[in-house]
């Protein structure tokens, strides 16, 4: 039979928020499951602010007089006053809700019961988590932000300069580097207005929902959300506590960055390699090898590719932590944090040193000019050339196609084959002048908006300035 044995010590302080109901205290293993206050710690400023808008409300709604609340907002500040001194180091408590409850009865005394009237820590930590993501979520998009605006700023620099355009890493098509480092600058720009997209949808009050049936105190939720800073206030108790879809979508979010980071990561080891040699990457940003003294390694683009993997296995992780939970709050939900945390960390991580290895880099312009001088690049150009004089497309690509061929067979490059050869491949070649494609002349053909034109690439970098000002052009 177990016997009452009251209120039990938890380890260190023995402050719960809960035992009344029990006769004997969680099992050490259980305890060590349970508690989240290693991760849920940095919380501790969101749940401190929540809940003094909470004593306001409760104030308001005259569930507290105002002497009360006047103790109890003073105690909370003077708990975040110890807290930021270091009072949570090495907290033996259950979780960041039980950690501030604590030192206020410690502040203010007996008072602080009285703090949790009509709430529970299912809307407070719902509330919590999502101020946490306001907060990280700006901070995000003004990383990304930079980001983009290095990207702009070094295609502006570089637009006169060539780059082999690379289908299945084949050459395809000469480009303008603008173009290249442009092509990047769109998919984070469509994150970014994803990012601002996924975040009004952060923004909706949890705080007054309970447990699960919302507060039988008449408490403002208008006032909370004003107070907290949020848009709107949740429609639905029930929903407000039990979902988070709103972190898969920050998750989500956050893999396809990585993804695309991974993505520019991997043109930049690339073209920095010794085969390519188009871009020197800054050397900052490169690291030795501890055996072969001439090694200079890409590792933060490394880690920026390698970093992609998790980011996008936590959104099968975030998924998957919701899939098939009955209605409501359920205590698999305490896992989202770590997965927010870890998907926000991470990309605070990647792309300050991304940006600033964008910043550094430092094109090879001799190298750029050999790699764009290749008869292969311009192949479309002749066989649009042809076009041009009548013939259909499906025919100058086999004309083009033969006469490289021919020169292949000769081992020369197409300007040293003679008219007899050209003539061969079709004769329309020389109706009209034998063609001096070239890969300027390539590239200022394409003066569609979106092309590799001067004036298209000019075009659209203004078009990516306007999308710097605002919160992602999303095109
Ligand atoms: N640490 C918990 C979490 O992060 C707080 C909510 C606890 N709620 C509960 N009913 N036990 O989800």
């Amino acid at each position: 039979m177990p016997t009452d044995t009251g209120a039990q010590p938890a380890p260190g302080d023995g402050h719960r928020l809960w035992g009344g109901r029990f006769s004997v205290p969680p099992a050490p293993a259980l305890e060590e499951l349970n508690r989240s206050l290693p991760v849920d710690r940095r919380l501790w400023r969101e749940d401190i602010q929540g809940s003094r808008a909470w004593v306001l409300a409760l104030a308001r709604a005259e569930v507290l007089s105002q002497a009360e609340a006047r103790v109890l907002d003073a105690g909370l500040m003077r708990v975040a006053d110890r807290i930021e001194a270091g009072a949570a180091e090495g907290a033996a408590d259950e979780d960041i809700h039980t950690l501030v409850e604590r030192l206020l009865y410690d502040e203010v005394g007996e008072v602080a019961g009285k703090l949790h009237t009509g709430r529970s820590r299912n809307d407070q930590v719902a509330t919590d988590a999502r101020l946490w993501a306001m907060q990280a979520g700006a901070r995000l998009q003004a990383e990304l932000r930079a980001l983009c605006a290095a990207l702009a700023d070094r295609a502006e620099t570089v637009i006169d300069l060539l780059i082999p355009a690379y289908t299945h890493l084949r050459r395809a098509q000469p480009v303008r580097v603008a173009h290249w480092l442009l092509a990047h600058f769109w998919a984070l720009d469509r994150d970014r207005a994803r990012l601002g997209d996924a975040l009004q949808r952060v923004a909706t009050l949890p705080l007054g929902s309970g447990a699960i049936a919302g507060c039988a105190f008449g408490i403002d939720r208008t006032l909370l959300k004003d107070v907290l800073g949020f848009e709107r206030i949740s429609e639905n108790s029930m929903d407000a506590v039990g979902d988070r879809d709103w972190v898969v979508e920050l998750v989500f979010v956050a893999a396809l960055i990585g993804t695309h980071l991974s993505r520019l990561a991997e043109d930049l080891i690339v073209y920095s390699s010794e085969e390519f040699g188009f871009v020197r990457l800054p050397e900052a940003y490169t690291t030795g090898s501890s055996l072969m003294p001439q090694k200079r390694n890409p590792d933060g683009l490394e880690l920026a590719r390698g970093k992609a993997a998790r980011l996008i296995g936590d959104v099968a992780a975030a998924l998957t932590l919701l899939k098939g939970l009955p209605s409501g709050y359920n205590k698999d939900m305490q896992e989202d944090k770590e997965l927010l945390f870890g998907a926000l960390d991470t990309l605070f991580n990647v792309i300050p040193a991304t940006r600033e290895t964008v910043a550094g880099l430092a094109f090879d312009e001799s190298a750029l000019a050999r790699a764009v001088d290749d008869d292969g690049l311009l192949a479309t150009d002749l066989a649009d050339e042809l076009v041009r004089r009548g013939v259909p497309f499906r025919e100058a690509h086999g004309a083009v196609g033969r006469l490289l061929r021919l020169a292949d067979e000769r081992r020369v490059r197409l300007a040293e084959l003679p008219d007899e050869a050209w003539s061969q491949a079709h004769p329309k070649f020389l109706a009209g002048g034998r063609p001096h494609p070239s890969p300027e002349a390539s590239v200022e053909s394409r003066a569609v908006p979106g092309g590799t034109a001067r004036g298209a690439v000019e075009a659209q970098l203004a078009a990516a300035r306007a999308a710097l000002a605002s919160g992602g052009h999303g095109g």
